[in-house]
């Protein structure tokens, strides 16, 4: 599979990526380990070989799997995204939300990124996924109680160390990405980007175009929404925060299902999935450099990965842009 160049950095990743969010169970419902190992060996049977993974995907449980699954392969065979300044162990940082653990403990969860907390979440994390360095190293959210330069000092220092390749950003604004910028050359922002969810297009893009930065979209599939297998009235399994989502209200499934009855000829004259053709839409939309599929099975994994079998035309892509253009999220 042909691999793109992570910004500035020598980082080369896949055009899509495993996420490996779900597998790790918390706010999904939980996970299978069976399945979540299999997932993991169908994506790089399948030639995806990039896999983004966060210490917070079920408190350390999502990276212990990656780790499992790649145990014995060439550490040049496969890259790895991970991320850190998540604070679910004590209450220090910018509050984030309340959730609740896998046993259904309640918990307080916090953005902190402070120079300690990053690198000691390194070492955790190289632990975990079995490995001695990560080739993307991303904050996962923005933390207001720590100076951006103190967290970039301290991912700059583990660049020196070898411990991390490139480093990269997750969900931050184009205002924080300038700020960051003053510190480290990030190779890329992480951000939420799919066909009924455009609001990076306007500054986000343009700005990562500007400054040399991949976009790394993640929730293409809206979840699984754009799937096109959620009904109105679907029932979740217990935990699972797709539930209550504006996304998934009666009438957004209605307005997206709606959105797919339009694009589905184009994704039938190619005997492809809507997922499919939905991560191909994705794959080729302006500066990005790797989409994030989530999946919690080999079968996902197979049936997503042909999404890199066809080609669009630039009519189809264009056909497809303007049916999502045409979309509108209703309010709860
Ligand atoms: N940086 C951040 O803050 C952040 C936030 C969110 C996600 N991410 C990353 O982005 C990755 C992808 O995002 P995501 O998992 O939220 O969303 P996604 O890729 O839009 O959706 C993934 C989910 O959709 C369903 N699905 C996937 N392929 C399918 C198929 N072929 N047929 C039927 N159902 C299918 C599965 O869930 P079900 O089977 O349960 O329906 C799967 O877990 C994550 O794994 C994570 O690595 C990062």
């Amino acid at each position: 599979m042909e691999l793109r160049k992570l910004g500035k950095s020598d980082v080369k990743v896949t055009p899509m990526a495993f996420g490996a969010w779900a597998i790790g169970g918390w706010m999904w419902g939980g996970a299978e380990e069976k399945a979540a190992l299999g997932a993991i060996k169908a994506a790089l049977e399948a030639g995806i070989t990039t896999i983004d993974t966060a210490p917070v995907y079920g408190f350390g449980r999502s990276e212990g799997l990656v780790g499992k699954a790649l145990e014995g392969i060439g550490r040049d065979q496969y890259q790895i995204l991970t991320k850190f300044g998540m604070n679910w162990q004590t209450e220090e940082g910018e509050y984030f939300f309340d959730s609740e653990d896998m046993e259904g403990r309640p918990f307080k969860m916090y953005k902190w990124a402070s120079k300690e907390k990053v690198m000691q979440e390194c070492e955790d994390s190289l632990r975990r996924l079995k490995t001695d360095y990560i080739d993307l190293y991303q904050i996962h959210w923005p933390d207001a109680t720590t100076p951006i330069s103190e967290t970039f000092e301290a991912v700059e220092r583990l660049m020196e160390q070898g411990k991390i390749r490139a480093a990269g950003v997750c969900n931050y604004s184009t205002a924080q990405v300038e700020e960051a910028l003053q510190t480290v050359q990030l190779a890329s922002n992480q951000v939420p980007y799919s066909m009924i969810n455009r609001g990076i297009e306007k500054e986000v893009v343009p700005q990562a175009q500007e400054k040399g930065l991949g976009i790394i979209p993640y929730s293409p599939l809206q979840r699984g929404l754009l799937t096109g297998k959620i009904k109105p009235g679907h029932q979740f399994n217990e935990g699972d925060t797709r539930e209550g989502s504006l996304y998934y209200t009666d009438e957004n499934i209605r307005r997206t299902q709606a959105l797919l009855d339009e694009i589905k000829p184009i994704a039938d004259s190619h005997n492809a999935t809507l997922a499919q053709l939905v991560i191909n839409w994705t794959m080729h939309r302006p500066g990005v450099a790797c989409v994030l599929a989530g999946a919690r099975n080999q079968q996902q994994v197979t049936d997503n990965a042909r999404a890199f079998s066809f080609s669009l035309s630039k009519e189809e892509h264009d056909k497809i842009t303007a049916a999502a253009d045409r979309f509108s999220l209703a309010e709860k």
